[in-house]
């Protein structure tokens, strides 16, 4: 059957006539017209709420929306994603990053053959793994228990788990050190071993592909590094563990399989930190907190699935987000958790967002006529708020915000949580409502300084709150953002689930690597060229 293009749904149509009058609707009438506003447009579930409140939205858009959702068949597409139906067609792979969460009773068929007892076998054996490592009871090559890891990965690699350690960084074996290098430049590796003991460390050398230049670069270097001190060989299976799909590969690199924990084809690498993947996070937080995590994922997979979408937190999350992005033209979105423990979320969510739905063609490959993925960017708040908060106050610019905030704080320390949270409100509020002139001159602001201090307000924010951050919340959190992709990606009819937009840098480098030690004759254009020229005669 012939995809309906987006343009052509009733729905987006009607978004389209409805936007020309929400656009010139201030969200201070919205509220001034619904006092119950603040609970009308809010979801509390899965131990999260999420009040989408102070958007630019009526019940008309969400009913609108959600017709949108209906008629992109999201319900039949999420149910084809669960049941392991090959919705990666450029890849012609399953997505089923839900069954690394499994329960051990689920049934998930891949091929005639139930995946979930698969996942379980992996978990058992990273779980034994790092009690070992965690108790001491693993030995390094001299006999000495292991008190570094190192993990090298890049990508889905290294962002989910660097992400999830810093998270999760209060609930950690604090006598473990762990270090995450995934940079070919040779400074991130130095940088990261440069105090540590070969004898005491453990490289867990993570790459679905196990074929990532930067990641069997940084490999080879700890091996070289842990072998110019141990001088043995036989020294590599104490300190090298290996994460990956590719068991030939990780052998001919000298990693006993034995020591490899595998995953599947079924994970993307940005879907991946809740597989093998995660072994550190594992190692850092103990197999039960790491269950703890994959529960959280599991039941907002679970709520993701079952909800009826107008109560549906990804669902609710991810029309929103197409809403700015094809309507109001917005070309951003701002993550700012008010959570030090989170400050590698944006980044991990950078991955997530745009590595999925940055793509201009549709499953059938047309070329787009609307706005896909947006760029997602952020930092914990409240040094935001010292820098480039300006700008989404009182620049050209819409960017909504999705402010995240905790009840409890991991580190009660006098009045810091609470002069923390009072901003992550006093944001959302200012964005919302802004500051009017006339306020200004009951101020008695000066004349001249009106428009510079006027705030027009109506600029969106989601605030999503939890008691607090533990192992259960930052599963839920991922999951629902993960999930927000799916919808998003569902009603721009892309495949949310390649990359191939990373390949051509790839092969242009390694057309290059070669031509920066040789005197070849250079067959770019001028522009290159004369950059590799100028290296050449730098490094000569
Ligand atoms: O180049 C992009 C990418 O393929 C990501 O999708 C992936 O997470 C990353 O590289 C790392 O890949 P690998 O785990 O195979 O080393």
């Amino acid at each position: 059957m012939a995809e309906t293009l987006l343009r052509d749904m009733p729905a987006f149509k009607a978004l389209e006539a409805h936007y020309s009058e929400i656009e010139k609707k201030h969200m201070r009438e919205l509220f001034a017209a619904d006092p119950k506003r603040g609970e009308t447009f809010a979801i509390s579930a899965e131990g999260l709420y999420f009040d989408y409140s102070k958007n630019r939205i009526t019940a008309e858009t969400l009913k609108l929306l959600l017709q949108l959702a209906e008629e992109s068949g999201l319900k039949a597409k999420l149910d084809a994603m669960f049941s392991g139906e090959k919705i990666n067609i450029t890849e012609d792979r399953a997505v089923l990053h839900v069954a690394l969460r499994s329960t051990p009773d689920q049934v998930i068929n891949l091929d005639g053959v139930n995946q979930v007892p698969l996942v379980h076998e992996v978990l058992d054996a990273m779980s034994a793994f790092s009690e070992k490592i965690r108790s001491g009871e693993w030995k390094g090559y001299t006999g000495k228990p292991i008190k570094n890891i190192v993990n090298i990965g890049i990508g889905g690699s290294d962002l989910g788990p660097v992400m999830a350690y810093e998270a999760l960084r209060h609930y950690t074996q604090r006598d473990l050190t762990f270090r995450f290098v995934s940079n070919v430049d040779s400074t991130d590796f130095v940088e990261a071993t440069h105090d540590l003991k070969a004898d005491e460390t453990l490289f867990i050398v993570a790459s679905k592909t196990f074929t990532t230049l930067e990641t069997m670069t940084n490999a080879n270097s700890a091996r070289a590094w842990a072998l110019a001190q141990l001088k043995d060989d036989a020294a590599i299976a104490k300190h090298f563990v290996a994460l990956s799909t590719n068991a030939a590969a990780v052998s001919k690199f000298g990693i006993d399989t034995a020591n490899m924990f595998g995953f599947w084809d079924w994970v993307g690498g940005r879907y991946s930190m809740d597989s093998a993947i995660g072994l550190s996070t594992m190692l850092a937080i103990g197999p039960d907190q790491f269950k703890e995590l994959l529960a959280g994922f599991h039941s907002m997979d679970v709520h993701f699935q079952t909800t009826e979408l107008s109560k549906n937190l990804p669902v609710i999350l991810g029309l929103l987000t197409v809403w700015y992005n094809d309507f109001f033209n917005a070309q951003t979105v701002a993550v700012l958790p008010y959570e030090q423990y989170l400050k590698r979320f944006p980044a991990y969510l950078q991955q997530l967002t745009m590595e999925s739905n940055g793509k201009h063609v549709t499953l059938s490959g047309h070329h787009v006529d609307y706005e896909t993925g947006p760029i997602f960017w952020g930092e914990p708040g409240t040094n935001g708020q010292h820098s480039f908060y300006q700008l989404i106050h009182q620049g050209t610019k819409l960017i909504p915000c999705d402010f995240i905030g905790f009840f409890e704080t991991l580190n009660p320390l006098g009045d810091h949580h609470k002069f923390l949270m009072s901003n992550v409100f006093a944001q959302a509020e200012a964005l919302a409502f802004g500051k009017t002139p006339d306020e200004l001159k009951a101020e008695k602001v000066p004349e001249a300084l009106i428009p510079h201090k006027t705030f027009e307000g109506n600029r969106p924010s989601n605030v999503i709150l939890a008691d607090k951050l533990t192992p259960e919340i930052l599963g839920k959190l991922v999951a629902l953002y993960e999930h927000s992709v799916f919808v998003q990606g569902c009603i721009w009819q892309i495949d949310s689930f390649d990359q191939w937009g990373v390949e051509l840098g790839k092969v242009l480098a390694n057309r290059i690597i070669p031509e920066l030690s040789s005197d070849s004759e250079l067959k770019h254009d001028s522009s290159t060229n004369k950059l590799i020229e100028l290296y050449r005669a730098k490094n000569k």
